[in-house]
Order: C-alpha cells, then sequence, then structure tokens
C-alpha cells in the first residue's frame, strides 16, 4: 500500500505511520557512486522510469538552476533535499548530502535529521578520507551505519580485506548479509547470507531497468555457482566465526554495520538494500528536546529546520526551509509556532524537493521532510511545533571554522543588497558571519570550515544579490569560544588575535596559530577561551 493509499483508507495513526518511515542518508567519498545509487533506490521502487532523472548525469536530464552550474562545474553537490518513495510497505526518505568536505557542517546538519546512514565504498578503494569524515560524524551521533561496497562489476580489493579495513580503522565490526560470489570484475552474484540462497545477476542495458535475479537454493547452488560458490561460502563463514553475524543491537547502537555487495551502476545488489533498510533500519523514534525530555511520536505536530535554502528554482527567487517531522501528524494549511520567535508560521505552501523534482506535500509523519516555502523567517535549527504546550529540539552545532575572510562590497551602490544577500548566507549556513564594533558592520567577516564555501557565497551574492563581494583572507587560523565578554579586550589587544561575534550569539576569539594562545594565557592566567565543536564532530582541543 502506498503512503496515499494509506492515507485514503484512513490508516493515518500517527504511531503507524511512524513506524513504517526509513529516513536516511548516503555518505560516501565524491565518486563513489552516490548519485548512481540514489538513482538506483528510486528505480527500484518505480519512482522514475528511467536511470538518471534524479541528479542529471552524463548528458541525461538535469539541475538547471544558475548557481547549480557552479556545482556542475565543479562536481560538487551543495543543494540537498529530500526524496521519498514507497517500498513495500514502507515509506522511504532519503536525504542528500553534499558530496565536498569543505560543505561537512551542511552535511552534519543532514545527518541530525536521518534515523540511519548508507556508507557507500568503492571496492577498488576502500574507505577514503571524506568517507573517515562522515563516519566520524555518525560515531559522533550514533547514527546507525549499513555498508554498502558498490562497483563490483570491476576490478577491486578483496571482500574480507575490504571488511578488514572497517574494524580495523574504524574500530565498526562488519556483518555481511550477502557475499560477493565472484571477485571484483567478474561477478555473477551474491550468496545471501541470510537464506542461504545464491541469487545471480543477469545484465541490464545500462541500468535503466531493474535487474532479473535467479535465486537457487543451497541444495542447487553449488552446481550453479562452482568454484566461486564455495569460495564465497568459505570466505563468509570466516568473518562470521570472527564476530561478524548478524546482530541487530550492535547495529542499532552504531558498534557493528551489516555489509552488502553490489553495483549500483547494473543495479546489482540494491534489492537488498531496500529490503535490508525496509526489514532493520531504525524507524523514527521520540526525540529528546533541549530540556531531554522525549517528544512521543503521538504528541501533536512538531518539526525542526535543518537546512534553509534560496533560488533552488530560478524562475521564483524563493527560501525554503527543509525540517523533519518529529512528531505528530503534518498538514498543509496547518499553522505551527516557530519556538525561536514565539510568531506563527503559515504552512500554505509544502513540498518535496529532490534534484529538479518539486511535488506538494499535504501530509506529513514523524521522520518525513517537509519543504516549507516562503519561508524567510526560518533559520537553521529552529523548532516548530503545534498547540501546547511549547517544544523546543536542541540547536544544530556550528563546527569550529577554519578560514576567515573580510566581505567588502565591491559596488558601493548596491551596499543595502549586499547587506540583504550577507544576513541571507548566514542564516542559511552558507558560511559564518562574524562582526565586531572595531571592524562595524559594513566589513563583516566571513568564516568557514572549508574555502569552497567561501566561493559559493562570492559566487550567490554576485548572481543571486546583484552584489559582487570582494574577500580579503585573515590570516587567522584557530578559533576558540569566548566564556567571557569582559575578557574581549584581552584578545583585542594581542597583534595576531581578536573576537568576533557570530550571528547565534557566541563570541569568536580568533588566533593565527596555537602558539598564540599559549602565549596570551601565559600572561593573563585568568582568560577562559573554550574549544568549539570541530569538524568531524570531536571538540577542538
Ligand atoms: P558520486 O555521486 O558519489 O560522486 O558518484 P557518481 O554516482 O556520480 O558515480 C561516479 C562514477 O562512478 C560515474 O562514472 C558512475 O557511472 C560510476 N559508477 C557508479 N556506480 C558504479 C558501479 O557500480 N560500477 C561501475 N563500474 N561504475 C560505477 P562517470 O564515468 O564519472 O560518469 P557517467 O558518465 O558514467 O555517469
Amino acid at each position: 500500500m502506498t503512503a496515499v493509499e494509506a492515507i485514503q483508507a484512513g490508516q493515518t495513526d500517527v504511531v503507524t505511520q511512524a513506524r513504517r518511515r526509513r529516513s536516511f542518508a548516503v555518505i560516501s567519498h565524491p565518486d563513489a557512486g552516490k548519485s548512481t545509487l540514489t538513482e538506483a533506490l528510486a528505480l527500484h521502487a518505480r519512482v522514475i522510469s528511467e536511470a538518471g532523472a534524479v541528479h542529471g548525469k552524463g548528458g541525461r536530464r538535469g539541475v538547471t538552476s544558475d548557481w547549480m552550474e557552479m556545482e556542475q562545474a565543479r562536481g560538487i553537490s551543495i543543494t540537498s533535499a529530500a526524496l521519498q518513495f514507497d517500498y513495500r510497505d514502507t515509506v522511504i526518505n532519503l536525504l542528500d548530502t553534499p558530496g565536498h568536505a569543505d560543505f561537512s557542517e551542511d552535511t552534519y546538519r543532514v545527518l541530525s535529521a536521518v534515523d540511519s546512514a548508507v556508507m557507500l565504498l568503492d571496492a577498488a578503494k576502500g574507505l577514503e578520507p571524506q568517507t573517515l569524515k562522515l563516519f566520524d560524524v555518525c560515531r559522533h551521533r550514533g547514527i546507525p551505519v549499513i555498508t554498502f561496497i558498490n562497483k563490483w562489476d570491476r576490478p577491486g580489493r578483496e571482500a574480507l580485506d575490504l571488511c578488514d579495513e572497517l574494524s580495523e580503522r574504524i574500530g565498526l565490526q562488519p556483518m555481511p548479509l550477502t557475499w560477493p560470489v565472484g571477485v571484483a570484475g567478474d561477478f555473477h552474484g551474491v550468496a545471501d547470507l541470510t537464506t542461504g540462497e545464491f541469487v545471480r545477476y543477469l545484465r541490464t542495458s545500462g541500468g535503466a531497468t531493474t535487474a532479473p535475479e535467479e535465486r537457487y537454493d543451497a541444495s542447487h547452488a553449488e552446481a550453479e555457482g562452482g568454484e566461486d560458490w564455495t569460495r564465497a561460502k568459505d570466505e563468509s563463514e570466516l568473518l562470521l566465526a570472527s564476530g561478524g553475524e548478524f546482530d541487530l543491537d550492535r547495529f542499532a547502537e552504531a558498534s557493528a554495520t551489516p555489509v552488502l555487495f553490489g553495483s549500483a551502476v547494473s543495479n546489482f545488489g540494491v534489492r537488498h538494500l531496500l529490503d535490508l533498510l525496509t526489514e532493520l533500519a531504525p524507524r523514527p523514534a521520540p526525540r529528546p528536546d533541549a530540556d531531554g525530555k522525549a517528544r512521543e511520536l503521538d504528541t501533536p505536530f512538531s518539526a525542526f529546520v535543518f537546512k534553509v535554502q534560496t533560488g533552488m528554482d530560478p524562475a521564483h527567487r524563493d527560501q525554503l526551509a527543509f525540517a523533519r517531522v518529529c512528531s505528530g501528524q503534518f498538514e498543509r494549511g496547518m499553522v505551527v509556532t516557530n519556538a525561536t520567535t514565539g510568531k506563527p508560521f503559515a504552512t500554505k505552501y509544502a513540498q518535496q524537493v529532490f534534484g529538479q523534482q518539486r511535488s506538494t506535500v499535504d501530509t506529513a509523519f514523524p521522520g518525513d521532510v517537509v519543504g516549507l516555502v516562503n519561508a524567510t523567517s526560518l533559520r537553521v535549527g529552529d523548532t516548530l511545533y503545534a498547540g501546547k504546550p511549547a517544544v523546543r529540539f536542541p540547536g544544530l552545532p556550528s563546527f569550529a571554522p577554519a578560514h576567515f575572510a573580510v566581505a567588502h562590497p565591491a559596488d558601493l551602490g548596491r551596499v543595502k543588497q549586499f547587506r540583504k544577500g550577507v544576513e541571507q548566507l548566514g542564516a542559511e549556513g552558507v558560511v559564518q558571519v562574524l562582526v565586531s564594533d572595531r571592524r562595524g558592520e559594513a566589513a563583516p567577516v566571513f568564516a568557514a570550515v572549508g574555502p569552497m564555501q567561501f566561493e559559493v557565497a562570492s559566487h550567490r551574492l554576485e548572481h543571486e544579490f546583484k552584489s559582487p563581494v570582494r574577500l580579503d583572507r585573515l590570516s587567522y587560523n584557530v578559533v576558540r569560544r569566548l566564556a567571557d565578554p569582559t575578557q574581549r579586550a584581552i584578545v583585542n589587544a594581542g597583534r595576531r588575535s581578536e573576537v568576533l561575534l557570530r550571528t547565534d550569539g557566541t563570541e569568536l576569539a580568533l588566533f593565527a596559530e596555537d602558539l598564540d594562545i599559549r602565549l596570551m594565557k601565559r600572561a593573563h592566567p585568568e582568560l577562559i577561551l573554550e574549544p568549539l565543536l570541530a569538524e568531524g564532530g570531536s571538540t577542538a582541543g
């Protein structure tokens, strides 16, 4: 039954609907096959008739908003939204994450809105730098991770070797649910370790249709799979005997990861992934509010904004706020309260957005993502709720920036637009915006986790706000939180340090290098400098 049919049939009980939801994101190093896998997943669920409709790869239909040109030119993905589709009796919400390390703060926010993650590895490369960073974020948030080892259709590393890497480098026990039959590059299918069957994959024409499979039970598998089958059995048994038996609790507590093998481009193994998500992945659970009290699923509607984005549709310069529903039923048109401002927000226009596809959302349940249109008053981290009492979810932490630049309007006739643009970019979290009395509001400082954020900010100021910007890089490299504002003068008196105020009210003390902090602390033992959340989720020392 599809979500729409369920609603028509009156099955709108919030808890029942929440249980049907699986909300997850794919994390991977660029080029591991995230877009291809996304298309393959959607294809399996038959929401798109032809692979390529989602992200418009390789000359197929594509995204065209103006600042997305930059994404295409640089081969990066900054826009992120959610794709929803039905599979069997579940509703799958696939949240897109930016691929590039410079946007890890954005990714962190998206990961705050999922219940599990699929870690996608390239069989030839295994764990890569960006996979490791993203995995760290998952670990920090306790997000259960499913591992999908991709590109098995071409030469790569050994399956056992890749599994060893998971336990040795990231301390995650691999629990294989399938095992490849045939080495990478000569891939015939998988041993389904839960049923004992041999699943043989049959080729498709360029992955445009779901791959047909032949299944053989254990008694026929050896005759069909030959030596490759025997080897697959031997290898997988080695791993199963060394703690790799599937254990749902260990998966849920994020200390072990189910592992699947496949080839996204040929649609091999994609069904297993969907089945795994449906049968074993965590469902939306009551979310703790800012006081640590769990907000039960069947309490009135509540949600938090994890992403704000402008100009996704070049025809309308609208602002969308993406909110993850945490409790209750969302109905388009309902008036909710923004917990940050206490003001009402009318949800007249609500959409689901993925790539270029947009559709109206009339109803949503816990686990779903709602794109609220015309949401100029909403900021990342805001809580929305209906009814009483008020609820507020914990804010989303900002990372410790590592790059700083003073922003000057290049066209003095466009200062008003410049200010508006800077405010907007800050609200979206494209860059952190810092100000100080010393520099004045006309010269805000942009702070970023990765320098590519500056490129996005200047591109958007120039094209969207028609206010080109000149960015002068500052030579600060380390940042701390100044706990006591009365100590501002101490830091400002330093030759290579200053204090700037971030829009969330945090006072950031910027230093050229660690040595400057040490020298200042020796001269002023009373100075209190606190670490900030660093990229990857741990606090900077
Ligand atoms: P990303 O979003 O993670 O960056 O990766 P993307 O899906 O764009 O895939 C990167 C490249 O890897 C693409 O090739 C894609 O076709 C290829 N790929 C993805 N999955 C598989 C797989 O299972 N097997 C093999 N052999 N290749 C795979 P490209 O040449 O860069 O682009 P395209 O012109 O083929 O689209």
